[in-house]
């Protein structure tokens, strides 16, 4: 009897145990438990205006979210004040120069967390122009506004793209040669992400089997490695070095998948 009582206490608090440091580990920036965000707290529960509340559920089906990235740490803010206008101090619409998420001031607030990106966008024409004239896309013309989209298919680029550089009479001479090399490379980074996706799943099937897969492990990462350089190299927007490095992930991502399949489906035929 006392036995099974000192066996559920145990269970409780080891359960409490695991609990506690899953909480802890889901915090990205490594600090651990965090106190409550007043930003997170109060925006959750605005219903009007449509547009406002929108804008938090755009943050909460975010990897941001799920990374703890939370609105002050883009926006700015007090994220400790209970009122809107002490947690607002420092807080601008993006439209207003003086807020971080100005599209002139991302590539340093967004750079913070992703500098390997931020290098390729400052060498740009497009953030040289967006400097100078306050044209050129930045972060969220692409990625909108809380990152919550990344892969574009090819065709939502190619329009995307066509705002500034496909329209007749538009901001810039029309280029279809830019539309198809930009196209192509995103075809090939999709490419690539595709296979390597498909060579990952092979990897569990083979540790469900209890094959030796150490060596297609090591491979694969290799080839990841490759895709998420060739990933931050786009933002430079010279495309033939970034088209050559996902055609080179595709195809050491297609030797590891090939062989994999040989691994778990012996007999299946090639
Ligand atoms: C107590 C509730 C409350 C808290 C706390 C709060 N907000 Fe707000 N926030 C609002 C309301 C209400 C609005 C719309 C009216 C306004 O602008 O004040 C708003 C508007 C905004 C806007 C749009 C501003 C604009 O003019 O375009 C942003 C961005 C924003 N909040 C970010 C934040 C951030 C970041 C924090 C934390 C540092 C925060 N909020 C904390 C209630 C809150
Ligand atoms: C990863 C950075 C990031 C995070 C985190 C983030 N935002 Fe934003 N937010 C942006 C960017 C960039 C824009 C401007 C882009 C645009 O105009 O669509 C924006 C726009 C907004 C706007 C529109 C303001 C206006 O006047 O048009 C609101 C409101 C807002 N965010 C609220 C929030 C709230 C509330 C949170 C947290 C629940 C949050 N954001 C988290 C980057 C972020
Ligand atoms: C506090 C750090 C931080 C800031 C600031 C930040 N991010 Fe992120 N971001 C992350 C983390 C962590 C991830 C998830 C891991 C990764 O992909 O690098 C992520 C992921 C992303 C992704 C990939 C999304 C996906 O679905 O895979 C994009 C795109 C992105 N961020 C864009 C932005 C933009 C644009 C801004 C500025 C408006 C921004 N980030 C600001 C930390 C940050
Ligand atoms: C002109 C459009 C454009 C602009 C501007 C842009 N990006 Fe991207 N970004 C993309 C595309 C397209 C991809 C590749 C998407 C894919 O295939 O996963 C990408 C990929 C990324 C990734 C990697 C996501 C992943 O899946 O690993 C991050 C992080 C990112 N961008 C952040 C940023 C930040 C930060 C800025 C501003 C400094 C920025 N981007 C500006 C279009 C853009
Ligand atoms: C908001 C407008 C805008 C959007 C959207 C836009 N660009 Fe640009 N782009 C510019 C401007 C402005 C320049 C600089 C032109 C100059 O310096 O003469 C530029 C320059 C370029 C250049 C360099 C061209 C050269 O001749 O040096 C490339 C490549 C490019 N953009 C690709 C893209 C791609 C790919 C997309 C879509 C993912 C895109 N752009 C979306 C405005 C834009």
């Amino acid at each position: 009897m006392g036995g099974r009582i000192l066996i559920l206490i145990l269970g409780f608090w080891i359960g409490g145990a695991l609990l506690g440091a899953r909480s802890g580990e889901g915090s990205s920036l490594g600090i651990g438990p965090q106190p409550p965000n007043q930003c997170v707290n109060c925006h959750q529960g605005i219903t009007t205006p449509l547009e406002l509340s929108q804008r938090y559920y755009d943050w909460h089906l975010s990897v941001h979210k799920e990374r703890d990235v939370a609105c002050d740490v883009c926006h700015g803010g007090d994220s400790q004040a209970r009122t809107a206008q002490e947690a607002h101090r420092g807080v601008f619409p993006p439209s207003n120069e003086r807020s971080r998420v100005h599209g002139k001031n991302q590539a340093e607030t967004c750079g913070a967390c992703h500098p390997e990106v931020r290098a390729a966008y400052v060498a740009s024409a497009h953030h040289v122009k967006l400097s100078s004239a306050g044209l050129g896309p930045f972060c969220s013309t692409c990625h909108l506004n809380m990152a919550n989209s990344t892969v574009r298919s090819a065709a939502d680029i190619g329009a995307l793209c066509s705002r500034c550089h496909g329209a007749e009479g538009g901001l810039l001479p029309p280029s279809p040669q830019l539309l198809k090399s930009a196209q192509e490379t995103l075809l090939s980074l999709s490419r690539a992400n595709g296979v390597l996706i498909w060579a990952s799943r092979l990897i569990e099937a083979a540790q469900e089997k209890r094959l030796d897969v150490a060596g297609d492990v090591q491979d694969l990462e290799a080839a990841r490695r490759l895709l998420a350089e060739a990933k931050w190299e786009w933002h430079a927007f010279r495309f033939e070095p970034v088209r050559a490095k996902a055609d080179r992930a595709f195809e050491q991502g297609t030797t590891v998948k090939d062989r994999l399949m040989r691994k778990v489906y012996p007999g299946l035929r090639q």
